[in-house]
Parts: structure tokens; C-alpha cells; sequence
């Protein structure tokens, strides 16, 4: 019974490289950017509550569940579903979560670029001491010139759509594993250093206290506040539409999936939380509304890099680390796509990953002009492009991805095929039992009822 697939894209040199891999993936926009703005749009605490439960009860047993997966189909999402699904004796249209996965990947990347495009221009200013002694107004004042300004938006968009395609045509191991291996402890480096900074700042028992104060009235007052915190829990480690999955296929059968998985997760909640820890201390400090929205990392980090010795320097270093951790995520959401064209199409991994940055670049276009000409346009409940794409794919289609990875992994899978991929032994029953628990019973039930929950709001 056991499937003997090798990988066909390649293989992480160790286990090591992986959860650097995995980390770079998880680790991205969505620690520094997307979760302090979507916390504050929704009062704070209480979405943290709510955020790390899912993380703790969903996010990890899905994670292990995703990983399982891939490492046992050995393939692109797609093939991966098809071959377990065969393998299973389960119905054979499994095989469309790999595509509700590689849509969701276009989807995410097509708007993800444009923020990391942010990144990139700020870099510049940051470089260039644009920083030093700006006030709230002028910060403000300098985020919305970028965004306002689709030509700007647009040359950056390309170059970190072109970062991305150039990194996946060259395939994982060569570039990726050696870069992450430097990038991840200097960024975390620096968001202690920030956190050292913050902790100076008048602001600073106010913002931790917002972050960690459970207020039930926040979630009554707006209950979509659960959804939010489940699609951030989802979006932040990467969950739900195959990158994890891919990852995993490319993993050495040897290492223990859980306890790589718990590494990651870990280490992805650590930095969201120092992102918070920084941010909010900033906010209260000036005065500042944490409820504005995309640009709140973008306004107020600007204020802090101003005010400190060798701001220019650590601000560069900070924004290059941002665009540099949004790539390793980039690589890890368009890498579905991108197997599955070598796989069924027959196209060189150049050609693949061309193909597909050319099809999310042109999508990009309608979140970029999303912040400008089309500022006013909306397609979806109220919702601008930009807005649309952001809760079409981290609040529905990655949570009900995610537990679509549960419901095959637990129910599809057979015991003893789950056990041997997660090398199940004596010691080790007690855990395995509470996942296979957490999968069945728990992801389903608490993913279905909030995204029923959503879709009726
Ligand atoms: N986890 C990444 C981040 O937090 C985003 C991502 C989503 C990556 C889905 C892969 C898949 O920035």
C-alpha cells in the first residue's frame, strides 16, 4: 500500500530547509502588513483572541494536514489530489480543490504583488531619507502620493512580479533555500530592534494593551470580526490553496511533520504579534486611527524611522526585508500553478513561470487602480477590486480550502494511511489521536459555521 512517488520538481535538501521554505512562505505581508490593519480595523483584542485560536485549534492541525498531503502525492495540488483520491477509492473530483487552490493563488498573488510593490517604493524613499523628522500629515501625505499615483504603482508591481517569475523559473533549491536562510533571523532581527524602539514610546502600554484586551462587545458589535481573524489565520500561514501542499511535496520522507509544522507556526505568530507589539505603540503615540486600513504600516512606521539614530539605514533594511519576505511568499503561492503547467502542459519551468506571472500581472492591474482611477468602482458588496480579491480569497476560498485538506485527510484517507505518513509510534498515539480529533470533529464544524456565518452576512 505504500505509494512510492518521488518528487518530480525536486526535493528540499533537509528538513532544515524546508521550515526555512515553509516559514518563507508563511512569513510575509500578511505578519507585517495585513495583520496589524485588519486587527485594527476590528477593534483589536478580541480579533487577536479569536485569531490565535484558529492558528492553535485549525490553523496547525490543517497545516499538518496539507503537509501530509503533499508529501504523499509527490505532485502539483492537482495531480496530488488525483493520485490520493485514486489511491483512496475517494470520489474523483477531489482533484478540484487542487484547482479552487490554484485559483485562489492567482487571485492572491495578483494583489499581494501590488503591496509588496509598496514595499519596494518605500524602500527607495526610505533609502533616500525621506523619513527623517516627517509628522503624521506628512507620512500620510507620502502614502497617499504613492498610491494615488497608478505609473508608480505599476513600474513596481512589475518588478516584483518579474523578482518572483525570475526566482521560480530557476526552480526551488539553488535560490530559495540559501536566501531565506539569511533573510528570516535579519528580519526578525530588526522587528526586535523595533520592538526595543516601541517599548520607548509613550504609546506603548496602550497599543499592547489593545492588542491583548479581550472585549467581548467588539465581536458582538461586529460579528464579522470572527470571520476576519479565521481568514487571517488561514491567510498568515499560508494555508488553503496549495503552496504548503507543495512544499510538502517536495519534503524528505524522514522528517517528522508535526513537530515542523508546530516550528512554523510558532515562528509565524511570533512575528505577527511583534509586528502588532510595534505598530500600535506608534499608532497611540501620534495620535492615529488604527482603524485606517491598508496603509497603517505604511503611516506609521515612517514616524519611528524618523525619529531614531540610523533611521535611513534601518529603514532601508527594514522595507528591503519586507519586499524580500513578500517574495518568499510570492514564490510559494504562484509554485501550485507553475508544477502543475510543467506536469500536464509540457511547458519548461521558464515558460510555466512566465505564463503564469503574465497572467497574475495583468490581474494586479485592476487592484492597483483599485487605490486611484477606480477608487470609487465597486464590484462586490461595497467593496473595491482590491477589497473584493482580499475577502473573496483569505475568508472564503483559503478557509474552505483548508477544510476541504481536513475532510479528505481525516475522512477520505484511511487510518493506517495517515499513520504512516505522519510515523505514527507508540509514543507519539496521544497526538496523532488529538489530531486526527482537531480534523474531524473540530475544523469542520467551527470553518463550516463561520463561513456560513459569513456568507449569510
Ligand atoms: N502567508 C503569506 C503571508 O502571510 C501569504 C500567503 C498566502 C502565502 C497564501 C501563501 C499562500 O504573507
Amino acid at each position: 500500500m505504500t505509494a512510492v512517488r518521488s518528487p518530480i520538481h525536486g526535493q528540499w535538501s533537509s528538513r532544515l530547509a524546508f521550515i526555512l521554505a515553509a516559514t518563507g512562505s508563511a512569513v510575509g505581508l500578511g505578519n507585517i502588513w495585513k495583520f496589524p490593519y485588519t486587527a485594527g480595523e476590528n477593534g483589536g483584542g478580541a480579533f487577536v483572541l479569536v485569531y490565535l485560536l484558529c492558528v492553535a485549534l485549525i490553523g496547525i492541525p490543517v497545516m499538518i494536514s496539507e503537509v501530509l498531503l503533499g508529501r504523499r502525492g509527490r505532485r502539483s495540488p492537482i495531480n496530488t489530489m488525483r493520485e490520493l483520491a485514486g489511491e483512496e477509492r475517494a470520489p474523483g473530483p477531489w482533484f478540484l480543490l487542487g484547482w479552487l487552490g490554484v485559483v485562489a493563488g492567482v487571485l492572491i498573488l495578483s494583489f499581494y504583488s501590488v503591496i509588496a510593490g509598496w514595499a519596494l517604493g518605500y524602500l527607495v524613499r526610505a533609502a533616500s531619507g525621506a523619513f527623517t523628522g516627517i509628522d503624521a500629515e506628512g507620512s500620510a501625505a507620502m502614502f497617499a502620493g504613492l498610491i494615488g499615483d497608478p505609473e508608480r504603482l505599476l513600474a513596481w508591481h512589475t518588478v516584483f512580479m518579474v523578482l518572483t517569475v525570475v526566482i521560480v523559473a530557476r526552480g526551488v533549491k539553488s535560490g530559495l533555500e540559501r536566501a531565506v536562510t539569511i533573510m528570516m533571523p535579519a528580519l526578525l532581527l530588526i522587528m526586535v530592534g523595533l520592538f526595543v524602539y516601541a517599548m520607548g514610546t509613550p504609546g506603548f502600554s496602550e497599543g499592547v494593551n489593545y492588542l491583548f484586551a479581550f472585549d467581548m462587545s467588539a465581536i458582538v458589535n461586529r460579528p464579522e470580526t470572527v470571520l476576519d481573524a479565521m481568514g487571517q489565520a488561514f491567510f498568515t500561514l499560508s494555508l488553503g490553496m496549495g503552496a504548503i501542499m507543495i512544499y510538502g511535496s517536495y519534503l524528505p520522507k524522514q522528517a517528522s511533520i508535526p513537530q515542523t509544522v508546530v516550528v512554523i507556526a510558532l515562528a509565524d505568530t511570533l512575528v505577527a504579534l511583534l509586528a502588532g507589539m510595534v505598530i500600535f505603540p506608534i499608532v497611540f503615540s501620534n495620535g492615529l486611527a488604527p482603524g485606517s486600513g491598508p496603509g497603517l504600516v505604511f503611516e506609521t512606521l515612517p514616524l519611528a524611522f524618523g525619529q531614531m539614530d540610523f533611521g535611513v539605514a534601518i529603514a532601508s533594511a527594514f522595507f528591503l526585508l519586507l519586499a524580500l519576505a513578500a517574495l518568499t511568499s510570492a514564490i510559494s503561492i504562484i509554485e501550485p500553478l507553475v508544477a502543475w503547467l510543467v506536469e500536464n502542459r509540457g511547458m519548461s519551468r521558464v515558460l510555466a513561470a512566465a505564463t503564469a506571472g503574465i497572467v497574475i500581472w495583468l490581474l494586479g492591474i485592476g487592484s492597483l487602480l483599485s487605490f486611484n482611477i477606480l477608487a470609487e468602482y465597486t464590484v462586490f458588496f461595497g467593496r473595491t477590486f482590491f477589497d473584493a480579491l482580499d475577502f473573496l480569497t483569505s475568508n472564503i476560498m483559503l478557509p474552505l480550502g483548508g477544510l476541504l485538506i481536513a475532510l479528505f485527510a481525516a475522512w477520505m484517507m484511511s487510518r493506517s494511511s495517515t499513520e504512516e505518513e505522519l510515523a505514527v509510534t507508540e509514543r507519539t498515539r496521544g497526538a496523532y489521536n488529538v489530531w486526527r480529533f482537531l480534523v474531524r470533529y473540530v475544523t469542520p464544524v467551527g470553518v463550516g459555521l463561520v463561513l456560513l456565518y459569513g456568507l449569510i452576512q
